[in-house]
């Protein structure tokens, strides 16, 4: 009597499982979030916001070095250094710091900043890159939180730290792609020619 009891049961038990999967398999899966959806042009845009080598896609607005230095003191020092080479995030500056074959010696010769090879100035082939990168990743913890008008400030303050533009610069879309890196020669460019 037990046996078939508990045998009862085990057929019930199996019946209940095979009825609950095939109940689980006829719904519908959960629906994929947001994809295939279109997007809106003005979503769109807070992405579509590739600057570049040439200058091609740089934003209307300026920024002068003056204004640049105060934005920078206060958005970015406290990471990079009060002249962008203290840190303790990336140097900003120091684009004597390059050593070559002609001149094997010319660290020793280098007056300030010996060991800053890898900063921006030293390194980095393109100021519309330079803009670029902090208009979409800095300050690190506030991401696209500058104005246009801010970003061309503190990239033509960074590119003044570097020597590369003077006291009174003022960087806008025209200005901006001017300006000749020492990383230009230093580098192959992965883009094709153009603007
Ligand atoms: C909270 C700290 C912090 C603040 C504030 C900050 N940065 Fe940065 N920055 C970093 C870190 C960390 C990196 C390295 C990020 C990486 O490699 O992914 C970096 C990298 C960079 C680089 C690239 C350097 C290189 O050679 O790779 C630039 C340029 C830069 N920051 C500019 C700025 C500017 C301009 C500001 C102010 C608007 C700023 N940062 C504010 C932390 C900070």
């Amino acid at each position: 009597m037990r046996d078939t009891l508990a045998r009862w049961l085990r057929a019930a038990a199996w019946g209940a499982l095979w009825l609950g999967s095939a109940v689980l398999a006829q719904t519908a899966p959960p629906a994929l979030v947001g994809l295939g959806e279109p997007l809106e042009p003005a979503r769109l845009a807070r992405h579509d916001i590739t600057v570049f080598p040439g200058g091609r896609n740089l934003p209307p607005g300026q920024g002068s070095v003056a204004q640049g230095a105060r934005l920078y003191q206060a958005q970015c020092a406290a990471c990079h250094g009060p002249r962008g080479i203290e840190g303790p995030a990336a140097r900003l500056a120091g684009s004597d710091g390059w050593m070559g074959w002609d001149d094997p010696l010319r660290l020793l010769r280098i007056r300030k900043h010996p060991l800053l090879i890898q900063s921006v100035g030293a390194r980095w082939p393109y100021a519309t890159t330079l803009f670029d990168y902090v208009r979409r990743a800095m300050p690190y913890h506030a991401p696209k939180s500058l104005t246009d008008d801010e970003v061309y400030a503190i990239t033509a303050h960074l590119l003044h730290l570097n020597g590369l533009v003077g006291a009174e610069a003022v960087m806008d879309r025209q200005a901006l792609p001017k300006v000749v890196m020492p990383g230009l020669a230093r580098t192959v460019s992965a883009w094709p020619p153009g603007p």
